[in-house]
């Protein structure tokens, strides 16, 4: 039976729009943590303690630590069959692509992804708290015993990062590109983080094809037309002819 779905995936055309949107789940075999697993904890706290406006009010220097080390890993890892697909699904389809990600490493980029979107942010940016100035230097991180300053305004520097509470980047454009697709293909988020969650809703108000990738069912799995219970890299390299 899930042979039979993967083929009917297969028949994304070259006249279908792909909207793909993907979680933490498609790193996993990079190696990098999810946050709702059995190891989605980080020395002990919750990532909702760590990941929110509060959090960064109350103890800066901890949530620099926690980006810090969430970033070293990243760093360390490799990009998986699973990115890899992806990206060879674009290098196929062209401007009718459109990749999503809730992930805040390269991973995707690393394998060639180029119409990508990081809606909650990037590990390898932070910007200015006061004017916004962007940073990419990525030695602010390891210098992690104290916290960056802006070298124009002098206030401090956090993560460019989505955190709880906060409203992910250019919602807009997602809206924008889901409103054309024909197949939103989400692959390993657990569909409990939202608006993200609410995307295959509004795909399918608009009767857009929708396929989840994951090895369980996410929360929202009701919504979805199709799902195929399997790891990223065991299901997504089928997808590519
Ligand atoms: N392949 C595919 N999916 C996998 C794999 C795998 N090898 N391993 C685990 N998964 C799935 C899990 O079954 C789970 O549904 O990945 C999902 C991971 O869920 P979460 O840990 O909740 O991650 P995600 O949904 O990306 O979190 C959303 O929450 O913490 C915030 O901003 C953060 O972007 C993040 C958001
Ligand atoms: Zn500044």
């Amino acid at each position: 039976r899930q042979d039979n779905r993967i083929k009917t995936l297969m028949h994304v055309t070259p006249q279908d729009r792909l909207f793909v949107l993907t979680g933490a789940g498609i790193s996993a075999e990079s190696g990098l943590a999810t946050f709702r697993g059995s190891g989605g904890l980080w020395n002990g706290y919750r990532v909702e303690q760590v990941a929110t406006p509060e959090a960064w009010a109350a103890d800066p220097e901890l949530v620099w630590h926690f980006y810090s080390q969430r970033r070293r890993n990243a760093i360390s890892a490799q990009p998986n069959a699973g990115h890899i697909a992806l990206a060879k699904i674009e290098h196929q389809l062209g401007d009718r692509f459109y990749l999503c990600t809730q992930n805040v490493d390269e991973l995707h980029e690393q394998a060639g992804s180029q119409r990508i979107h990081h809606m909650h942010g990037n590990l390898f940016q932070s910007r200015c708290t006061r004017c916004n100035q962007p940073f990419s230097d990525t030695a602010l991180y390891e210098t992690a015993a104290t916290l960056p300053t802006c070298d124009r305004c002098g206030s401090p520097v956090r993560p460019h990062i989505v955190w709880f509470g906060e409203i992910p980047l250019d919602m807009d454009a997602i809206y924008r590109k889901l409103e054309r697709a024909t197949v939103l293909l989400v692959v390993g988020t657990s569909g409990s983080v939202y608006p993200a969650a609410g995307l295959v809703h509004i795909a399918n108000q608009q009767g857009t094809r929708t396929i989840y990738i994951g090895p369980e069912e996410p929360l929202n799995h009701e919504a979805f037309d199709e799902i195929l219970l399997g790891t990223a890299t065991e299901l997504l390299p089928a997808l590519v002819p």
